[in-house]
């Protein structure tokens, strides 16, 4: 079937067919979304708070995503990878953004940066497009602007915010944006931002009526027990499981039962 690329998630959209995306930082998870038949997967800078064990996005670094974006390309090589670029990578201005994004795309085999924002960036995103550097936009709660929001919510119940997105919506469209991230937005205003483009909306804390879902890794796994927002469905309790093992493995070692000879080199 080739590579998932940017034709196949367009002809997904125009026969209603669900996109799915999960965010994840590895090459063992990356693998396992490729097994799975998931169509794409976002290397999130929430790297921050679930890999790295920080209180926010704000701290990740470029090298860092290019890191893990380079393992997830080896588990993955026929998903459509989109990289988040990390806070303060693109917003300085159109010329940096281009470097690093552009440093982006050459080294990880990415087919897409995602950034936040919507008016203030649409000028930064058409430069990018314009280069051949397919944006993925991100709307409604944006963790990069956690410290103006004090905190995670949702964003465009009221007459203004909700107006405020869709023009920020419209702008990204206008430069030229095929995919955005709608986080934390009321199910009502993603169903109309949907079914009013032709872009493609991811949403995550948005309803069920984005053309498609993502989620992180290990919310969804239940690997991720710090907090748990009401938009994650944990398909396994991933913690539980792993944390049993560890401990039968510990009690195993402390009574001499592992290894077994059969787990042992002869003479
Ligand atoms: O960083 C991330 O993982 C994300 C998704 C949750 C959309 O931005």
């Amino acid at each position: 079937m080739g590579r998932v690329n940017i034709r196949t998630l367009l002809k997904k959209k125009q026969q209603g067919e669900r996109i799915t995306m999960v965010s994840t930082y590895d090459y063992i998870s990356a693998k396992l979304c490729q097994e799975a038949g998931i169509d794409s997967i976002l290397v999130g800078d929430s790297l921050g708070m679930v890999f790295q064990g920080l209180d926010s996005t704000l701290p990740v670094t470029l090298e860092e995503m290019i890191y893990h974006a380079k393992a997830v390309r080896r588990g993955a090589p026929d998903l459509f990878l989109v990289v988040d670029m990390p806070f303060m990578s693109y917003q300085v201005s159109p010329e940096e953004a281009l470097k690093n994004c552009g440093r982006v795309l050459k080294e990880t085999g990415a087919q897409a940066v995602k950034i936040e924002g919507g008016e203030e960036i649409a000028e930064i995103a058409y430069r990018l497009i314009r280069s051949g550097i397919p944006v993925v936009g991100h709307l409604g709660f944006t963790p990069q602007h956690v410290n103006i929001f004090g905190g995670p919510k949702v964003v465009g119940k009221h007459r203004e915010e909700e107006e405020k997105l869709k023009k920020d919506f419209k702008a990204l469209e206008n430069a030229g944006v095929q995919i955005i991230v709608l986080e934390s937005v009321p199910t009502t205003l993603a169903k109309e931002l949907t079914e009013s483009s032709e872009a493609i909306t991811i949403g995550i804390g948005a309803g069920k009526f984005c053309d498609g879902q993502v989620l992180v890794f290990h919310d969804l796994v239940g690997l991720y027990e710090d907090k748990k927002p009401k938009f994650v469905r944990r398909y396994v309790e991933g913690a539980n499981i792993f944390r049993e093992a560890l401990k039968n493995f510990r009690e195993d070692v402390v009574r001499g039962d592992f290894p077994s000879e059969e787990e042992s080199y002869g003479s």
